[in-house]
């Protein structure tokens, strides 16, 4: 033991090989990892003591920024209190008053929460809804979902069929049959350089008629889009879509879910981006900032109707054959409610509001610098398109996360040569600045 330990240095643990780590270029992250040990407020600590500032909230989940007292101690507090109470047939009190908070910052009569461990969970969670609700109410024939080019909806067979990403998909066989998908509401030509919503696009979402016309209403369930598509480069909504969306749906009785595991718990300085749009969906799913990336949570909101619907019957029978083990874990509605009160008192989902001109202003100050084709920023975030190395798709942006981990300080996320930030809400005029100097030092040096 003790010669295994003299083995290990700082921080790094002797054996990188056995872990497969998830959507990550694995043997280049072994042979250079990047490590963090460490992590308070708007930094992590890497392995060799350096202070990172954290302009990604992690993976866009720590919203309330990292190991805030109030959040870790109720996980603490719960793990001494109740390990685990089993979801199925039986709760414990936190879960309902979760339940109850969450539904109090949802629009409309979106009142009911089914909970779950992941966005991915979630998605799937509100497509299985979606298909069972059609099929209590006798409307057996609605089994197509539509989805959207360049959504992401999480990892699941359902998530990965309704996405829009062919890298998720085109491993993963014939996926699930009945999906078609809208067109991606981006367009550079039309849209490049836009800080918030642009103006261009809402007829795109016509487009749904004509999915309407090819497969008759009669077999469609349900429509889910993200309020603004994050993963993909952050592609807010040009203005009108989604209540030109809405409206179709309801022309045609079919449900409108807004996946809102990034877009949720403030990031466009609202509780959820139903609000910010003024549009509401039939569901909404959620995960990530509901604990502040704390500890797993997901779930979904679900509309009076939607619920009502299950509600009949005998009642000694379950109304939905549907959870999860973890289903509102005990430590997860332990570090929800904590979050939620740390969001409340703090007024962060204002304090985002507050931002974020001034965020989309920095933000727009890359212009012009080399390789930077487009600039898109909405609440407290931003997609950042480099133009790729030739033949290299995907190198620069490696080139300039591994930059700014290593030399810089800073993280945020890649995808492709699409550079994101979503800083957690807490970040500081003077944070925001600095975020963005270091990202105009390093788009210059990957130039
Ligand atoms: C909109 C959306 N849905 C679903 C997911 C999947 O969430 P998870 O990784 O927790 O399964 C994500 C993750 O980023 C997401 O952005």
């Amino acid at each position: 033991m003790a010669q295994a330990q003299a083995q290990v240095k700082v921080g790094i643990p002797n054996d990188l090989e056995p872990y497969w780590m998830p959507f990550t270029a694995n043997r280049a992250f072994k042979k250079r990892p990047r490590l963090i040990v460490g992590a308070k407020d708007m930094h992590y600590v890497a392995s060799d003591g350096r202070k990172v500032l954290d302009g990604s909230a992690g993976l866009w989940c720590t919203n309330a920024g990292h190991n805030r007292e109030p959040i870790v101690e109720a996980i603490q507090r719960e793990a001494a209190t109740i390990d685990y109470a089993p979801a199925f047939q039986f709760s414990h009190p936190k879960a309902f008053e979760l339940a109850s908070r969450i539904a109090s910052l949802t629009p409309g009569d979106l009142d009911h929460v089914f909970f779950c461990n992941s966005g991915s969970e979630a998605v799937d969670t509100a497509l299985k809804i979606a298909l069972a609700y059609h099929n209590v109410r006798g409307n057996a024939s609605r089994v197509r979902l539509i989805g959207r080019e360049r959504g992401y909806h999480g990892v699941g067979f359902g998530g990965i069929a309704v996405g829009g990403i062919v890298n998720n998909r085109k491993q993963f066989g014939a996926l699930f049959a009945g999906v078609d998908h809208l067109p991606t509401t981006y367009n550079r030509e039309k849209q490049a350089f836009t800080i918030g919503e642009p103006e261009w696009g809402a007829h795109l979402a016509d487009d749904l008629d004509r999915l309407v016309a090819l497969h008759d209403a009669s077999t469609i369930a349900a429509v889910i889009v993200e309020p603004v598509a994050a993963s993909t480069g952050v592609l807010p909504p040009p203005k009108g879509y989604l209540e030109r969306l809405r409206a179709i749906c309801d022309k045609h009785g079919i449900l409108l879910i807004f996946d809102e595991v990034i877009t949720g718990f403030g990031r466009l300085g609202t509780a959820f981006a139903a609000e910010r749009y003024g549009v509401l969906p039939d569901m909404i799913t959620f995960a990530k900032g509901v604990t502040s990336g704390a500890v797993p949570m997901g779930g979904v909101v679900v509309c009076k109707g939607i619920y009502d619907a299950f509600m009949k019957g005998p009642e000694h029978v379950i109304e939905l054959f549907h959870g999860y083990t973890y289903s509102a874990h005990p430590l997860a509605c332990a570090a929800g409610l904590a979050t939620l009160d740390v969001y409340r008192e703090e007024r962060l989902f204002e304090r985002a509001r507050k931002l974020e001109t001034m965020w989309g202003q920095a933000a727009m100050g890359l212009k012009g610098l080399p390789n930077v084709l487009d600039i898109r920023s909405v609440g407290l975030t931003v997609g950042i398109d480099l133009a790729s190395r030739p033949d290299a798709v995907g190198k620069r942006g490696m080139e300039a996360l591994e930059l700014g981990f290593f030399e810089r300080d800073f993280m945020f996320r890649a995808v492709g040569d699409t550079l994101a930030l979503s800083p957690p809400l807490i970040v500081t005029e003077t944070q925001i600045g600095e975020m963005f100097d270091k990202l105009a030092k390093i788009i210059r040096q990957v130039a």
